[in-house]
């Protein structure tokens, strides 16, 4: 099976390549990724010789780019993931969050349609998306697949609207579909704009600690490899025109979380308890907050048997422990040279 994975050199994408590069030998796994600021290649050094792998730098809004890539190598199946993922950057820049997510994503269903035209059911389009496209909840209650859309940020429109024109495909042409709703992931390589990443750079380096508000937001949090194994899942077993939603059932007030970081890295770094609390700075509120997520994710556990295989506190103290280890990685990034990677190992191959 020939499988193209569209934004691979990103944070969820390395986890879900590296997953079915190892997992499954006989696939082969094209990585088509544009390098924007948050695709990086060294997120993948362990796999970029395998003999299954292959990468593909191109833009998924590229009409032409994308048609020749689906002629040369007759993909199977296709795991779309590449996308602009920052809120903050598409309160500031609206506009590359609707080519990209919206426009790319189109740009994908209407090759792969044309492609599998002949065959279309021995096929399958899975589109990657998030729990915001839901809205934000209030005190009480879960997002469900049921759940009417109702997208409140930029990104969260633009995700919404890359869904329906998924769901559109399968109900207008026949496309084979499966849509899954994630939750906030958490892990290594995760780019330290996010603010897990980002707190853990800045208590490290004891610069202060940016909580939006009162930092009464809630989250779902779930470590990024659990995420790449409902992939898997859902992928191999879920039902052809299906929706999955996907959650930790691990609900953190923003403060909350950011003390227990501050408490783990403490006692990681050998510090005095408490030191690091006091990094902690409330800042100008996000425009638009959603107040809160939290994911049912009972049809993906019931019905494919997935669940979360770390506790959060597990996942959280991997993951400091990760970003600890990989200085490297952490420098590269904040100083901007991961950028040369490509030039620097691929371009001569
Ligand atoms: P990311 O920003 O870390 O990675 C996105 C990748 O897509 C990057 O490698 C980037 O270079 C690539 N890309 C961007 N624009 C492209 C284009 N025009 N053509 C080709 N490649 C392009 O994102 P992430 O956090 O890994 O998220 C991956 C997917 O999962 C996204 O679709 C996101 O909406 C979804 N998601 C993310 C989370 C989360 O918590 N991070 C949760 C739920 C769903
Ligand atoms: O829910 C899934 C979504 O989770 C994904 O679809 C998005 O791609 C992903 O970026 C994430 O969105 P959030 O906006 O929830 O993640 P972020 O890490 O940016 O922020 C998490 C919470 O922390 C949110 O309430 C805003 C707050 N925050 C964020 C930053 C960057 C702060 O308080 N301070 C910060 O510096």
């Amino acid at each position: 099976m020939k499988i193209l994975i569209t934004g691979g050199a990103g944070f969820i994408g390395s986890h879900v390549v590296r997953l079915f590069v190892n997992k499954y030998p006989s696939y082969q796994i094209y990585n088509l990724d544009k390098l924007t600021y948050a695709g990086n290649l060294a997120n993948l050094t362990d796999v970029e010789d395998r003999e299954n792998y292959t990468f593909l730098k191109g833009d998924i809004v590229d009409a032409v780019f994308v048609e020749d890539i689906f002629s040369e190598h007759k993909f199977d199946a296709v795991i779309h993931l590449a996308a602009e993922s920052h809120v903050d950057r598409s309160i500031a820049d609206p506009l590359a969050f609707v080519q990209t997510n919206v426009i790319g994503t189109v740009n994908l269903l209407n090759t792969a349609k044309k492609h599998w035209a002949e065959n279309l059911q021995n096929h399958l389009f899975y589109h990657i998306s998030t729990d915001e496209v839901y809205g934000s909840l209030g005190e009480d209650g879960l997002f469900t697949e049921e759940t009417p859309y109702d997208p409140r940020s930029p990104y969260s429109a633009s995700k919404a609207s890359s869904d329906h024109f998924v769901r559109a495909w399968f109900h207008t042409y026949g496309l084979p579909i499966k849509i899954s709703n994630c939750s906030n992931n958490y892990g290594p390589n995760h780019f330290p704009e996010k603010l897990i990443p980002l707190a853990i750079n800045n208590i490290k380096n004891e610069r202060p600690v940016p909580v939006y508000g009162k930092g009464e937001n809630v989250r779902d949090w779930l470590y990024v490899l659990d995420h790449a194994r409902a992939i898997d899942v859902i992928f191999h077993k879920g039902k052809v025109g299906d929706t999955y939603n996907i959650g930790g059932v691990n609900e953190w007030k923003n403060l909350d979380l950011i003390e227990l970081l501050c408490d783990q890295m403490d006692q990681k770094l050998g510090r005095e308890q408490g030191h690091s609390r006091n990094l902690i700075t409330f800042v100008k509120d996000r425009a638009g907050h959603d107040l809160r997520y939290a994911i049912d994710s009972s049809k993906l556990m019931d019905e494919l048997g997935w669940k979360p295989s770390v506790t959060f506190e597990e996942g959280l103290s991997k993951t400091v422990d990760w970003y600890l280890e990989n200085t490297e990685w952490l420098e590269n990034v904040t100083s901007g040279h991961y950028r040369d990677y490509y030039e620097e190992q691929y371009t001569n191959r």
